[in-house]
């Protein structure tokens, strides 16, 4: 996730903004730059690589004088880390320097737009749209420019802006990406977070959506999009500096667990467009869409698992036959893959090893490559053919639950597209499958809401030895994720099964107060989970049951149930997993675990 700093002030600003960026350093990043007015013009220096880069090009800010700078660390989106894509971004006239957090959707059609008035691009961020609208729309007032740009901008941003005819002044303005304002004797400031200005002041300002802040040496200003002045009311941070990069949650992975709303709304809307699906990364058109015959999906541990889902949810909407690999057990398999056939490898960080060489066999053999990746530039999505990425932001925990819950959401636009096209659903489904979609950040949100009672349930399995998770079809594949989140971060042994095969041997296992969790979201199958719950509950086991609202007669067969909202039945799997998170997450603590850096764990598995 990109992270934004700006000072305007009484101080030298470079060092301000450097020292800043380095407290966003835990967000992640590949590239780091900074625009400085120096009393006659700005000047930017950036550079692809570690914030040290920038350091030592600056001598750590020393020779980019002037007390009015913006800075920024880039989480590679639109374009791959390098120098012309690191931020900051100028116009031609180099008046107008911007830095941005967040995805600009409409960028192409304004991008154009652009060149058709004679604009010419040097990177190829959605950010560079921003600086040139800038430049367009601006006649002498800048706040009369940047209220015209936010007007025909769709997406989401926090950006901070200097224009050189106002040397005092810095211009900063957000729409669903964090920003904040602080102010102290020397200055004020803005910042994607609390801990890059921890330093310098504890009252923070948030700001809201559409809201645009004017600072100075002297203090600021905050104003709607009519331009009429906000009163609002700061906060005092009470954080350490550790707890201030956790947002103030304990752990990374229980912030990540909250960003999933957004991550998911930024994974579907810019590809939801009307009543329509639009993968333009496919780099597909609908009729080459059709020749595909047959999808292979491969990939590691929890990409594997949302996989699992995809193969349920895009034969079941498409009806298109799909096989789901190992990464390290396609590549040795000697797979069939027959004509028509395309495969599709998932992975957060795109340099996983085995689905890396699995991607490299299939190219090898001539078959197309689909990525879905959450980092930009990666291995992964430098080989594949083609790239979708989930636009989940880095995920610092080792424990995968923001990028998971992007992949699966991908996946469900993957197949909803490709029963479009395939015309395996009508147009009415179609749209009603989406309204769906866009509900789930809210539903998600519900769930995560309902943290204290899964935290209480927790705290009675810290102790716990063994834990089964079962479920059928979709909600086996929920399981499998389940279950491989409580055993990496709490160390408790763990199996998931599909329901119906307990019978056929690990039945034997259950013991009196053994944990079943069984999931059970699919309408046409509730009576069978339910057989397979009382099978175990026979036996001694607990069960905890995870459902859908409604289904009250699973509380004959559970002894604590969760339920999860209405939604379409492919897309249960993302609400299921809320509580199944939250369940190991609180076990974990419980157990005093190191939640976001288990033992024998690396985030990036980058070796066979
Ligand atoms: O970066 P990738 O998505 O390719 O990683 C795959 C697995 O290593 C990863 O999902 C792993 O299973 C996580 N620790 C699960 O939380």
């Amino acid at each position: 996730m990109c992270g934004i700093v700006g000072y305007v002030g009484r101080a030298q600003a470079a060092p301000i903004v450097l020292d800043g960026l380095e407290k966003l350093e835990y967000r992640g990043y590949d590239s780091a730059g900074m625009a400085i007015f120096d009393g006659e013009r700005i000047h930017i220096t950036k550079s692809v690589g570690r914030l040290k880069v920038l350091q030592e090009l600056t001598h750590d800010g020393g020779t980019m004088p002037g007390c009015l700078g913006i800075g920024h660390t880039r989480w590679a989106t639109h374009g791959a880390p390098s120098d012309e894509n690191a931020h900051p971004h100028f116009n031609a006239k180099e008046t107008i320097a911007v830095v941005h957090n967040g995805i600009i959707e409409n960028y192409l059609p304004l991008k154009k737009k652009l060149e058709g008035r004679g604009y010419t691009f040097r990177s190829e961020t959605d950010t560079e749209v921003l600086a040139h609208m800038l430049d367009y729309y601006y006649k002498g007032d800048p706040m009369d420019a940047i209220i015209k740009v936010l007007h025909r901008v769709e997406g989401s941003y926090a950006l901070g802006i200097l224009f050189a005819d106002f040397p005092g002044e810095l211009f900063a303005v957000r729409k669903d990406s964090p920003l904040i304002v602080g102010q102290n004797k020397e200055g004020c400031f803005i910042a994607s977070d609390v801990p890059a200005i921890l330093r310098y002041t504890r009252e923070v300002t948030y700001i809201e959506n559409q809201e645009i802040v004017r600072l100075t040496a002297d203090g600021l200003h905050i104003y709607n999009v009519d331009e009429e002045e906000v009163e609002k009311t700061p906060v005092t941070i009470e954080w350490d500096a550790e707890a201030a990069e956790k947002a103030g949650y304990e752990h990374f992975m229980l912030k990540e667990m909250y960003e999933q709303p957004k991550t998911v709304t930024d994974t579907i809307s810019p590809r939801m467009r009307g009543n329509e699906i639009i993968i333009e990364e496919l780099g597909m058109d609908d009729g080459k869409l059709r020749q595909v015959k047959k999808l292979h999906i491969v990939a590691c541990g929890s990409a594997y698992h949302a996989g699992v889902t995809g193969k349920y949810v895009l034969e079941g909407l498409a009806r298109i036959p799909v096989e789901v690999d190992l990464a390290s057990e396609f590549r040795y398999r000697n797979p069939i893959l027959e004509e028509g056939a395309m495969v599709v490898v998932i992975s957060q960080s795109g340099e996983t090893a085995d689905t890396l060489a699995a991607l490299r066999e299939s190219k090898k053999r001539g078959f197309p490559v689909l990525g879905i990746v959450n980092v930009v530039g990666s291995s992964i999505a430098r080989e594949a053919d083609n790239v979708m990425y989930t636009w989940a932001g880095p995920e610092i925990a080792v424990a995968t639950t923001k990028a998971y819950s992007a992949q699966l959401v991908a996946l469900y636009l993957l197949a909803m597209k490709l029963a479009q096209v395939r015309g395996t659903v009508t147009q009415e489904e179609l749209a009603g499958m989406m309204d769906d979609l866009r509900r789930l950040p809210d539903q998600i949100e519900l769930l995560l809401n309902n943290k204290n009672r899964i935290q209480r349930f927790a705290n009675r399995y810290i102790a716990a030895r063994d834990v089964f998770f079962i479920g059928r079809s979709i909600d086996y594949a929920i399981s499998m994720e389940g279950s491989l989140k409580l055993k990496e971060i709490s160390y408790i042994h763990s199996e998931a099964y599909a329901a119906g095969e307990l019978k056929h041997g690990t039945i034997s296992l259950i013991e009196e107060g053994t944990l079943v969790a069984a999931v059970s979201t699919q309408p046409e199958l509730y009576q069978k989970t339910i057989s397979n719950m009382v099978e175990v509950k026979s036996r001694g086991a607990f069960v905890l049951a995870v459902t859908c609202e409604g289904n009250r007669e699973i509380e004959k067969a559970a002894d604590y149930v969760i339920y999860i909202p209405h939604t379409n039945r492919f897309f249960t799997n993302s609400l299921a997993i809320i509580p199944l998170q939250l369940f190991s997450y609180y076990v974990a603590v419980g157990k005093g675990c190191d939640v976001d850096k288990p033992r024998n764990l690396a985030k990036s598995v980058t070796v066979e």
